[in-house]
């Protein structure tokens, strides 16, 4: 006899619904198989017109992240052989809805963009090698393994409740970027998000800590540049301005 799961999943076309429901289908799958998989069961099977967003299938890329069975989680890292009968989906929170667990991405790549998310080196260093040592590099362990999948963002109690505030996931950004040795823009990495939509909006809540399906511990990152943000100002380095 066929391993069944049922899958209830979130349904809206922002295109023509003017209201969200759940569908439920029958899975077939077999150990081994991800969510992911059983979403693909769907699609190719059941209802070619179900969207969501998908693409390495191993945990690399970011692009399958979605709320199941209570947790913010990669779809393609939940194994079906651990999981309950029955699996409910929902799509990101804190992003608009286009089309059932397909959100729209623009404002979270918005707020990344604007934290400049690449090394930024003295003049005459421009274009050469930048070398860090092994113990340099240390400091950077787990921040790195941050994929931008979304599901810190979409945990973020302050997220949903203010479209301008930069996230959990942007601002861990920032301090993987301040904590790197080869970074030569620290005050203006610290005053970038020295005021209210930065680390100060953040409320300490860890459901990005939780939602990190790497670890990264959004959390701990904040804290670390609200800690040197205070250091700056008591030493007169960084203005108290807008904070
Ligand atoms: S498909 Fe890339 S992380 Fe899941």
């Amino acid at each position: 006899m066929a391993n069944i799961k049922k899958f209830k999943v979130f349904r809206f076309d922002s295109a023509q619904d003017k209201k969200a429901r759940f569908e439920t289908y029958k899975v077939e799958w077999i150990p081994g198989q991800t969510v992911l998989d059983g979403l693909n069961y769907i699609r190719d099977n059941i209802d070619g017109s179900l969207a969501y967003r998908s693409s390495c299938r191993e945990g690399v890329c970011g692009s399958c992240a979605m709320h199941i069975n209570g947790k913010y989680c990669l779809a393609c890292e939940q194994q079906l052989k651990v999981m309950p009968e029955k699996i409910i989906i929902r799509p990101l929170a804190n992003l608009e809805i286009i089309k059932d667990l397909y959100v729209d991405m623009t404002p979270f790549w918005k707020k990344y963009k604007a934290i400049k998310p690449y090394l930024i080196g003295k003049e005459s260093i421009t274009g050469k090698e930048r070398i860090q040592s092994q113990d340099e590099r240390a400091h950077l362990d787990k921040v790195i393994d941050c994929i931008l999948c979304a599901s810190c963002y979409a945990a973020c109690g302050m997220n949903a409740l203010n479209d301008e505030y930069l996230g959990p996931a942007a601002l861990a950004k920032v301090n993987r970027f301040y904590l790197d040795s080869r970074d030569h823009a620290k005050d203006e990495r610290l005053a970038m998000v020295a005021d209210e939509q930065g680390v100060f909006r953040c409320h300490t809540m860890f459901n990005c800590q939780v939602a990190c399906p790497k670890e990264v511990d959004p959390t701990a990152n904040i804290a670390n540049l609200k800690r040197n943000i205070v250091s700056s100002q008591m030493s007169g380095r960084l203005s108290k301005k807008g904070v």
